[in-house]
C-alpha cells in the first residue's frame, strides 16, 4: 500500500485534514480530495498560471506543487473569494467589465490581480499590466482584465477592510468566523 502522509491545513478560511501520498499535486488535491475544481489545469508545468491559489497571501503553482507542501498553511482558492452570497469586489469588476471571454483563465486571474493589489491597493496601469504577466490568457488581448483590475482597486479603497482577508487572517489566528470583529483585525493593515 501507497504510503500516506496526514495533512493539516486551511482551505478557504476553513480546517482541513487529510491523508495524502507524499507525491499527490496540490491542484489534484483541491480539484478530485476537495472538489475545489475552481482551480483549473492548463499546462501543468507551470508556466500558464491558470491553477494558482494564493498560500499565506502569496499566489503559487498549484501543478508544481505537492500537497505536503501546504501543510499548515493557509490557501485561497477562487472558491473562496466571494463571501456570504456577494461577489468579491475584484469578480464584480471582473464582470462589469467584461474581464473574461472563455474564463478559463479567470481563476489563477482573480487571485493574481488579488495579490497585486495586497500589495499595491492603488496601483499605477503598468504595475498591474507587468503584474498580471504572469497570468497567460488566450482570448482577451488583456485590455479588459486591466481595467478590470483598475476598477477592483477602486472598489476595494471604498469598501474599505477587505473581509476575505480579514476572515483568513482571523482563521489563522483560529479566531471565529466573526467577520466583523476580522475586518477590525484587518482595518489596521489597510492603506489609506
Ligand atoms: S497549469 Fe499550472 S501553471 Fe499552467
Ligand atoms: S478568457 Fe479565455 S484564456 Fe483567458
Amino acid at each position: 500500500m501507497t504510503e500516506q502522509v496526514p495533512i493539516s491545513l486551511v482551505v478557504n478560511g476553513r480546517r482541513v485534514q487529510r491523508e495524502v501520498e507524499p507525491r499527490r499535486l496540490l491542484v489534484d488535491f483541491l480539484r478530485e480530495d476537495l472538489g475545489l475544481v475552481g482551480t483549473h489545469i492548463g499546462c501543468e508545468h507551470g508556466v500558464c498560471g491558470t491553477c494558482t491559489v494564493l498560500r499565506n497571501g502569496e499566489s503559487i503553482r498549484s501543478c508544481i506543487t505537492l500537497a505536503v507542501q501546504v501543510d499548515g498553511q493557509e490557501l485561497l482558492t477562487v472558491e473562496g473569494l466571494a463571501q456570504d452570497g456577494k461577489l468579491h469586489p475584484i469578480q464584480e469588476a471582473f464582470w462589469e467589465k467584461q474581464g473574461l471571454q472563455c474564463g478559463y483563465c479567470t481563476p489563477g486571474m482573480l487571485l493574481r490581480a488579488k495579490e497585486i493589489l495586497e500589495e499595491s491597493p492603488r496601483p499605477t496601469r503598468e504595475q498591474v499590466r507587468e503584474g498580471i504577466a504572469s497570468q497567460l490568457c488566450r482570448c482577451t488581448g488583456y485590455q479588459f482584465i486591466i481595467d478590470a483590475i483598475m476598477d477592483a482597486a477602486e472598489r476595494m479603497h471604498e469598501q474599505g477592510p477587505d473581509l476575505v482577508a480579514a476572515a483568513q487572517l482571523a482563521a489563522s489566528q483560529e479566531q471565529g468566523p466573526d467577520l466583523v470583529a476580522a475586518a477590525k483585525l484587518a482595518a489596521p493593515q489597510q492603506e489609506s
